[in-house]
């Protein structure tokens, strides 16, 4: 039994463990098998993350047989620890200030936790053990639930002993890997099943593990806005007031509205998602006392290389106050964005990450789990399918888009028109060509 499951949960007593973990920092009353478990840990972290694009993803997935599927689950089974290992590394190297903040050392027993099990995980052979291995990937999915919450939470805490730079390089390395090591196991499972399922047999089929070949951008824009329009309309003013909400604005939909192009809808989704649900509440806002709401347009562009998206809003821009540049948004640092230490928000945070712990199976499903695997889903929460429950009022959705949009080297910009509207700018590469944005 390793160190971890001797200790009682407790963040200092893990944070201290965390730092006997560092190579640099071993105390002298260090034993043998923590020693050992860092010998581990440096000889994975000196690997180099095998990083893939999404044409490759769809090239391996597309003709599955039983000889891929093995290979693949050996991919997922002997990759994971690497990238894992190198964020494990990140997270040692941080002040001992930051480590014993709420969230960090849960976070970081998570990830110790995972590179053991994948470390230790036997070679597979066989379908039936390959069926193992996807039930084993599925647990660490749902036990992995709290991440995003708990690391926010603990690094916004932290954000009065780093620099802006470190702390939102420190975040961006960990939320990417995070999204690509779960893209890789997402991928994975939805290949094994769709192989148990003989659906991967038609040539046409559009999916390929979680890759969506013929993905309609304009239809992804209508089921967000479905989606929206249904959630209750409750909407809240700069100081948290509630304000009374007559209906959402209408959304226009125009440009080349027939485009289709291979991406992860999951993640396309939560970004629109996310982009039209800040528009509508800013247009709610800014126009509660006039008797219509002016229309949202959403502008879809092909170009050479990439798909783009104009969501254009009359909501009165972003002239907050609190930031001075529309990219300061997507900081963690309240240097940049002050709202990251508001007391509202880290007690949404707190919430957030003790509900992940206790996040069922059936909040984190995902449709490639379900038995309608393959089958288009226009019911689902876009928040929820990207691996994020949603949890209102933590502040993640903007920085969220941006770390999903430049996974695989897309952009997400906003301008700002103080006092009419924002224009927010979304390109994802269209030709699949582009590796997936992980830093080694
Ligand atoms: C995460 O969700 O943070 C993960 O690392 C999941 C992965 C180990 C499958």
């Amino acid at each position: 039994m390793s160190w971890r499951f001797q200790n009682s949960w407790n963040a200092s007593a893990c944070a201290r463990n965390l730092q006997r973990h560092s190579s640099s920092q071993v105390q002298p009353q260090s034993t043998a098998l923590h020693f050992y478990q860092n010998r581990q840990l440096e000889l994975y972290a000196s690997k180099e993350a095998n990083r893939l694009s999404l044409r490759q993803l769809v090239f391996f997935g597309r003709s599955m047989d039983e000889e891929k599927l093995i290979k693949s689950a050996n991919y997922v089974r002997t990759e994971l620890p690497v990238r894992i290992a190198h964020r494990l590394r990140d997270l040692q190297a941080l002040p001992y200030v930051v480590v014993t903040q709420e969230g960090v050392a849960q976070v970081y027993e998570l990830y110790w936790s995972a590179f053991e099990k994948f470390r230790r995980y036997p070679q597979v052979t066989t379908l039936e053990e390959n069926q193992a291995f996807c039930g084993f990937l599925e647990s660490i999915l749902d036990e992995h639930a709290p991440v995003i919450p708990s690391l926010s939470l603990g690094l916004s805490l932290s954000s009065p002993h780093l620099p802006p730079d470190s702390l939102d390089a420190f975040m961006r390395r960990m939320l990417v890997s995070r999204i690509s090591r779960r893209v890789l196991a997402e991928h994975h499972l939805a290949l094994s099943k769709s192989l148990g399922t003989n659906s991967l047999s038609l040539p046409d089929d559009p999916h390929v593990g979680i890759i969506y070949t013929a993905l309609n951008l304009r239809h992804s824009i209508d089921k967000c806005v479905a989606l929206l329009r249904s959630r209750p309309h409750d909407i809240e003013d700069e100081t948290g007031e509630s304000v009374p909400n007559r209906g959402w604005p209408e959304v226009i939909v125009d440009g080349h509205i027939d485009i289709k192009f291979s991406y992860i809808r999951e993640h396309l989704e939560y970004i629109i998602f996310e982009l039209l649900k800040n528009a509508m509440t800013a247009t709610g806002l800014n126009h509660r006392s006039s008797s219509s709401l002016p229309p949202i347009r959403a502008t879809i562009v092909v170009g050479e290389n990439d798909v783009g998206v104009r969501i254009s809003d009359q909501g009165g821009g972003l002239s907050l106050g609190r930031i001075k540049s529309p990219s300061d948004l997507f900081s963690f640092s309240h240097i940049r964005n002050a709202t990251r230490m508001d007391d509202t928000r880290l007690g949404a945070l707190r919430s957030a990450s003790s509900r992940g712990v206790k996040a069922t199976v059936a909040e984190q499903i995902r449709p490639w789990r379900s038995e309608q695997s393959n089958v288009d889903s226009n019911n689902k929460d876009p928040e929820r399918e990207a691996g994020i429950a949603p949890h209102p009022g933590i502040g993640l959705g903007l920085p969220m888009s941006n770390i999903f949009t430049t996974y695989f080297g897309g952009t997400l910009e906003l301008v700002s028109l103080d006092g009419w509207g924002t224009d927010v700018y979304l390109r994802l590469p269209k030709l699949g060509t582009n590796l997936e944005g992980i830093e080694l």
